[in-house]
């Protein structure tokens, strides 16, 4: 695997912002758990899981929960995905979209992920190798794969994908909350997709909505609140359930979803996450909690058959299992959003983009960065 390090950043300047750093609110944060600790934690977690069979995956508690999820990302990268696309898929896990992707038949993907296993995972199934007995279907599109943690500041990504930026497309699934352990990384994260994408390109992600996740802790009578399938543990450094607007990063909580999560993740205030976009160029096109989100797609019949060939509600018919309502609570505990950059798109730019060819990626072909201490 190539490796590379780099020292300092040459990434765009932070611009001016509202929220100022706390240093009262993240030395306390810092003290107690270094976040370059639970990085690594969040990291060796992903890294470790390992794949199932299709018969362990049909198995699972939340497999309508997985299903629904996935319908999601699809239907988000229906609506916004167009032919011939360049996408930039930040924390792209084990290639989880990577048919979604080709069915949108786009023209080049990129994929970043911090755990290792899940980049080699994700190489095998773009290759088309058989994983478990499954079949697999080749990716048609060329890509490059990199291991690293996406939102290091210490990692200049505009210049590490100078040569295939600008992208159409990022897309971030179920990992923006990662990069809110402090204000630099949550900004970082934010600085990065700008940098990357056109003018006029837009970013798609799904993350946890954190209104519903505070108002369900101020319901319940400790720091707990759980069902059947997940449970999400606040410190007693929150015992008093206020969180500070001056001070809305660093906020940890642990997320144990069955069969899926089991690590550290932070609250997102999706008011902050907006005005700090806009701050980057990026402006909010649609946000909906995932129960809306059903609501309101499940209105399109092509979206209806969508749902139906991938199962999360059933197929309708009677004797078909349905997502249960622990699991459906778990989906209101997540949100979809979409930005999109400011802009014209710069189409001598566009054109500049080296064009590849391999539709193969060998275990050396995987960039691997780390940053150092
Ligand atoms: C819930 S999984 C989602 C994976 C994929 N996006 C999907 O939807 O199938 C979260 C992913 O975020 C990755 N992740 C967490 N922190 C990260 C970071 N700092 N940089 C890159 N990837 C990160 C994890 O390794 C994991 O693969």
């Amino acid at each position: 695997m190539m490796k590379r390090r780099y020292r300092d950043s040459q990434s765009q300047g932070q611009p001016r912002h509202k929220w100022r750093y706390n240093p009262e609110g993240d030395s306390g944060f810092l003290k107690d758990e270094k976040p370059t600790n639970l990085i690594t934690q969040v990291a060796d977690y992903y890294s470790a899981r390992t794949n199932k069979t299709l018969e362990q995956r049909e198995a699972s508690p939340i497999i309508h929960l997985k299903k629904l999820n996935n319908w999601i990302k699809s239907v988000l990268i229906q609506l916004y995905a167009r032919r011939g696309d360049s996408v930039l898929d930040l924390a792209c896990g084990k290639g989880g979209d990577l048919i979604k992707w080709d069915k949108a038949m786009i023209g080049y993907y990129v994929g970043i992920d911090i755990a290792a296993g899940s980049v080699e995972d994700c190489r095998t199934r773009y290759n088309g190798d058989a994983d478990h007995h499954q079949r697999r279907n080749k990716c048609s599109f060329p890509a490059r794969l990199i291991v690293g943690d996406c939102f290091d500041l210490k990692v200049p990504f505009d210049r590490v994908l100078e040569r295939d930026a600008p992208f159409d497309i990022c897309s971030c699934q179920f990992a923006m909350h990662y990069s809110w352990s402090n204000e630099a990384r949550a900004r970082r994260a934010l600085a990065n997709v700008s940098a990357l994408l056109r003018p006029g390109g837009t970013f798609i992600g799904t993350m946890p909505d954190a209104n519903v996740i505070i108002k369900k802790l101020r319901e319940a009578e400790g720091l707990e609140i759980s069902n059947s399938v997940y449970s999400i543990h606040f410190g007693e450094e929150f015992a008093r359930k206020k969180f500070k607007s001056s001070s809305p990063f660093g906020i940890k909580y642990n997320f144990q979803l069955e069969d899926a999560v089991d690590c550290p993740e932070w609250i997102v205030a999706f008011n902050v996450f907006k005005k700090m976009a806009e701050e980057y160029g990026l402006d909010l096109v649609l946000v909906k909690n995932f129960h809306e989100f059903v609501y309101d797609f499940m209105k399109n019949p092509e979206f209806v058959e969508l749902m139906r060939r991938l199962g999360a509600l059933g197929d309708g018919s009677p004797d078909q299992s349905t997502i249960s309502p622990d699991e459906w609570e778990v989906a209101n505990l997540y949100l979809a959003f979409v930005l999109r950059k400011r802009g014209q798109p710069d189409r001598a730019r566009a054109n500049n983009r080296v064009q590849r060819e391999h539709t193969h990626i060998a275990k050396e072909d995987i960039m691997v960065i780390r940053s150092e201490d």
